[in-house]
């Protein structure tokens, strides 16, 4: 990632704490850790929420079979720019994850087979967590699987608890699948299938 791209995040960061999330974007091995062993068939949708300036994107793109089959929702327009200057290929989409559901209907995307998620659920509002909770209880379908990530130190502070909660009402329990300590700061990936 360019220099200027993590300047651009931190930014972000400054001017809007709570939305971005984080400092600086995630490591490498954090985003492989998020789509390893994906195994994805041509056709099969895979949506992305809040990439942010793409550190997940690559990883993502990698693992798709074909690059028209990803989506992704940024809310951060400095970011969809940036996004579309490093994945061309990619379609990223300038709206809020919570719009994602009407944004593939919309493109005869009903079927979704993953939603990787970078979104801060720990600093966004209540209202906010719960609207995207509703856009994947609506997106995931039989198969589909959502995979996110929680700071480890704030993995027991009350948002992050709230979130895992709602999830497991509306979509079922989770499964941490990685530990990643070499990102700053440390991180758990959990994975959620329907
Ligand atoms: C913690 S950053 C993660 C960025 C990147 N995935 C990474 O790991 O470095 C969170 C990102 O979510 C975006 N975001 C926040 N709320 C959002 C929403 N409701 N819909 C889509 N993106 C959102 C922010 O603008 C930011 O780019």
């Amino acid at each position: 990632m360019a220099p200027h791209e993590t300047i651009a995040f931190l930014r972000a960061f400054l001017k809007n704490p709570g939305r971005t999330g984080a400092i600086a974007p995630s490591s490498a091995v954090l985003a492989r850790a998020m789509v390893r062993g994906l195994h994805l068939a041509p056709g099969e949708t895979v949506v992305e929420f809040g990439p942010g300036t793409g550190a997940f994107t690559g990883a993502i793109r990698d693992a798709l079979a074909a690059p028209g089959d990803y989506v992704g929702f940024e809310v951060n327009p400095e970011f969809v720019h940036v996004l579309g200057r490093r994945f061309p290929e990619l379609k990223v989409i300038d709206d809020s994850a919570a719009q994602a559901p009407a944004h593939l209907a919309a493109m005869g995307r009903d079927s979704v087979r993953a939603v990787i998620c970078g979104l801060p659920f720990a600093s966004l509002p209540p209202g906010v967590q719960d609207d995207v909770i509703d856009a994947l209880d609506r997106l995931m379908r039989p198969g589909s699987e959502f995979r996110t990530f929680q700071y480890v130190h704030a993995y027991w502070l009350p948002p992050a608890v709230r979130f895992r909660r709602r999830m497991l009402q509306r979509v079922g329990p989770c499964v941490r699948i990685a530990t990643v300590w070499p990102n700053l700061p440390p991180a758990f990936v959990l994975q959620w299938k329907r």
